[in-house]
């Protein structure tokens, strides 16, 4: 089941609640919520107040992205503010284990994300701990960048060790998804794709969301 997931850091901000209805009238499946703290990324976006004012906006899952130093200081207050998912690096982060604890503790749902240069062996000890796993495919820190290649080849070998484990764990990725690359990294077994320009900036969101769910499975558009 293949879930889209729209970042909203591509939409229009002085009408956030709008474009977020759009993309539900669209047929997204969870909103993507990138914070960003201008230390671990150099970009500064939303934070908890934000995302309680989104609540009432939609029912859809809240998948929030936290690109911030000194996370676990954080969750609750996100998890309170409406987070359902909350996704934490590995990069930054000593303490990923209990970081998920928390996580849990306050009711969320725990998602690791790696970088592209990180290895999928800092997962290692959280793989059977988790719901999701989100693979960045491009540096974080701004939308609108180009999809990293080699990206394709870690999806393919973390769904393989999914597989093998006999996990049940979604693969997200984020970053340079559009139309061409879609099927090839869903093809290699992520089942949460995030979309962020390519959703916000097309002409029309419903169309842009089927062509994307389309072409995910295989399918010409
Ligand atoms: C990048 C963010 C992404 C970004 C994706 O740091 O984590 O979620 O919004 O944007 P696009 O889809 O435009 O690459
Ligand atoms: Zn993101």
């Amino acid at each position: 089941m293949i879930k889209i997931a729209p970042s909203i850091l591509a939409s229009d901000f002085s009408r956030l609640g709008e474009e977020i209805s759009s993309v539900e009238r669209a047929g997204a499946d969870m909103i993507h919520i990138d914070v960003m703290d201008g230390h671990f990324v150099p970009n500064i976006t939303i934070g908890p107040p934000v995302l309680k004012s989104l609540r009432k906006v939609t029912n859809l899952p809240f998948d929030v992205h936290l690109m911030i130093e000194n996370p676990e200081q954080y969750i609750k207050s996100f998890i309170d503010a409406g987070a359902n998912i909350l996704s934490v690096h590995v990069e930054n982060n000593p303490h990923i284990h209990r970081t998920i604890e928390m996580i849990k503790d306050c009711g969320g749902r725990a998602s690791v994300v790696l970088n592209p240069a990180t290895p999928l062996s800092m997962l290692e000890i959280v793989l059977d701990k988790i719901d999701m796993v989100l693979l960045m495919t491009v540096d974080p820190g701004f939308g609108g960048q180009q999809y990293i290649e080699g990206m394709t080849k870690k999806v393919r070998e973390l769904r393989g060790i999914v597989t093998k484990r006999g996990l049940k764990l979604d693969i997200e990725v984020d970053g340079g998804i559009d139309l061409e690359n879609i099927y090839e990294v869903t093809k290699a077994g992520a089942n949460v794709i995030v979309a962020g320009s390519t959703i916000f900036h097309a002409p029309d969101v419903t169309e842009i969301i089927r062509s994307l769910r389309q072409k995910a499975y295989g399918g010409y558009v």
